[in-house]
């Protein structure tokens, strides 16, 4: 059985996408075969994957369980990593998943023929809280939800916390981290001890606010793969090794 984990956030821009493919990238590295599912019509996992955002039939086709799954995976430059990649059709997924009988479970079901072939599926979210989320929420195993330490921010997350405590016995585990910490500012400090203090699912593991990872889209591709000894490629290690105990 394979692992689902989903990089996710109602918010925008807080680097879903830069955990998604850099622990995927790890994932893989460790020796596990790991697929990633670029499921943001954006597309930019699969651009930081140097593949082309193109699913042959679309999302709606896929998410129907019209596609044979395995033919729309691609192979990236790392070894034992595969993507599926983003389509722009993506875009219109919760159009897609409604016109489906159990809308919250298609994800899975996509996911279901893969489970022998993969340890670890990423799924890189787009930034919404909708039907496609709830699909999500379904397939996973463990939500990593990246959070940059503002007030506002952790307000989100305890939503979050709420909308899975109503379905508490399926509902994913959630693992939070903080992203694009500056260590300098004094609001980030206070955000990150209350939060770690008052909620247990808060991982310790930071992602300091940092250049390599802005500078993936220039050389397009993972951290430890271009600045292999930096802050980021450590912290991203960390949060892999972290994300892997919680897991149990
Ligand atoms: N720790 C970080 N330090 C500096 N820049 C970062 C960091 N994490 C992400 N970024 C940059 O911020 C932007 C948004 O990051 P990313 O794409 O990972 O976020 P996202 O949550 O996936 O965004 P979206 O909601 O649009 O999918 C990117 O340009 C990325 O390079
Ligand atoms: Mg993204």
């Amino acid at each position: 059985m394979s692992r689902i984990l989903a990089t996710y956030n109602i918010k925008g821009g807080v680097g879903k996408t830069s955990a998604a493919v850099n622990l995927a990238y790890l994932a893989a590295r460790d020796g596990a075969r790991t697929l990633l599912w670029d499921l943001d019509p954006q597309g930019a996992s699969t651009y930081l994957f140097r593949v082309k955002a193109k699913v042959k039939g679309g999302g709606r086709k896929l998410v129907r369980g019209k596609s044979e799954v395995d033919a729309l995976i691609k192979g990236t430059d790392h070894e034992r990593l595969d993507l599926l990649p983003a389509d722009f059709s993506y875009r219109h997924m919760d159009l897609a998943l409604d016109s489906t009988k159990r809308p919250t479970r298609r994800l899975a079901r996509v996911l279901a023929p893969l489970a022998d072939e993969y340890d670890y599926v990423f799924l890189d979210c787009p930034p919404s809280i909708s039907l496609v989320s709830e699909s999500v929420f379904e397939a996973s195993d463990a939500l990593l939800v990246p959070l940059i330490p503002a007030t506002l921010s952790s307000r989100t997350l305890e939503q979050l916390a709420r909308v899975l405590a109503r379905d508490a016995d399926n509902a994913p585990q959630l693992l939070a981290f903080f992203s694009m910490v500056d260590g300098r500012k004094r609001l980030h400090k206070d955000v990150m001890e209350r939060l770690s203090r008052e909620h247990e699912w808060v991982l310790s593991t930071v992602i300091p606010a940092a250049s390599d990872i802005e500078r993936m889209g220039v050389h397009r591709t993972v951290v430890p793969e271009f600045a292999p000894r930096g802050a980021a490629a450590r912290a991203y290690e960390e949060l892999w090794s972290e994300v892997g105990e919680r897991l149990g």
